[in-house]
């Protein structure tokens, strides 16, 4: 994209963390924004954040899990202002446990954010993008999208599946001479974010029928968690990558590089078809 200067940029999940700061990374680039995300108390302080630097936007209070949803906020984009030229497919919910331990609402909150969210953004999307002069999709997926460690079965396998509909998508748009979208999959490491409190946005109707005290297994891998995305990169510096790739058209964005290490140890595993061993620091983990 030659500037985002006046271009109307979409950002789900812009109530916190990542969404927060790629909403306020384009509004400083001076694009128009539109903030969707289904917590409405947090999306409104986002839009506070966004206008008080002098940026235009708007909130709009999205569930990316129900089609109808997103649909709408596409509508309200191009009312608003006419057009969208960069959507961001960034809301997600981390899910973590064994996956013996796991009950089908588990996967299904995982799976219906994560992945289904995606998917509706791409839907309605997509028509307004290429209708564009020039455009870029992207979705936030993880390095869990491309090494599947334990004790995240259903949020591995959502973002396996994002990972893929983005290098489809890329393949597809590339070969579009009508097209003159670019894609990029965002895959980080540990961010320092709101993620593992996403229980708070889990619909009551998929809320876990078990045991509501985590066991003490599952208890010290939260902990664990909890640690390390306290310790995590500042979101803003994901965001400035995201904001560079957008512009560079690059699909692949890792902001970690140490995890390329982890996606070779796998790749060698497929390489010489031996069975999946963990990459040294992952194991011990779960
Ligand atoms: N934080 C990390 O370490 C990390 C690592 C890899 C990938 N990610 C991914 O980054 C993305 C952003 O997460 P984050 O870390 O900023 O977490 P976060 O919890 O701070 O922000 C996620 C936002 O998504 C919103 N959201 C949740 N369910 C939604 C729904 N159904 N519809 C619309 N919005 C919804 C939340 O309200 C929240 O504002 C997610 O896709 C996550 O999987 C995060």
């Amino acid at each position: 994209m030659d500037t985002l200067q006046d271009r109307v940029a979409v950002v789900t999940g812009a109530g916190s963390g990542i969404g927060r700061a790629l909403a306020l990374g384009f509004a400083a680039e001076g694009a128009k924004v539109v903030l969707a995300d289904v917590e409405e108390g947090t999306l409104a302080e986002s839009l506070d954040l966004v206008t008080a630097q002098g940026g235009e936007a708007m909130a709009w209070q999205t569930d990316v899990s129900d089609a109808g949803s997103v649909a709408a906020l596409a509508e309200a984009t191009i009312e608003r202002f006419g057009a969208v030229h960069v959507v961001c497919n960034n809301a997600g919910v981390g899910g973590g446990g064994l996956i013996k331990d796991q009950e089908l609402v588990d996967w299904k909150w995982v799976i219906d954010v994560n992945l289904w969210g995606v998917i509706h953004g791409v839907h309605s999307f997509l028509p307004h993008l290429r209708a564009a002069d020039q455009g870029h999709i992207m979705a936030t997926a993880s390095v869990a999208g491309l090494v599947a460690g334990p004790g995240l079965g259903p949020y591995n396998a959502s973002k396996f599946g994002v990972v893929a509909i983005m290098e489809t998508l890329h393949h597809e748009l590339a070969a579009d001479p009508d097209s003159d979208v670019g894609v990029s999959v965002l895959c980080p490491g540990v961010v320092r974010t709101n993620i593992v409190t996403s229980q708070r946005n889990r619909p009551a109707e998929l809320q876990r029928s078990g045991e509501s005290a985590p066991r003490a297994d599952a208890r010290a891998r939260n902990e664990r968690i909890a640690a390390a995305v306290a310790a995590g990169m500042d979101p803003g510096d994901v965001a400035a990558k995201v904001i560079d790739a957008v512009m560079e058209r690059r699909f692949w964005v890792l902001s970690h590089p140490e995890h390329l290490a982890d996606i070779e140890h796998r790749n060698q595993s497929l390489h010489s078809l031996t069975n999946p061993t963990l990459p040294g620091r992952w194991a011990g983990g779960d």
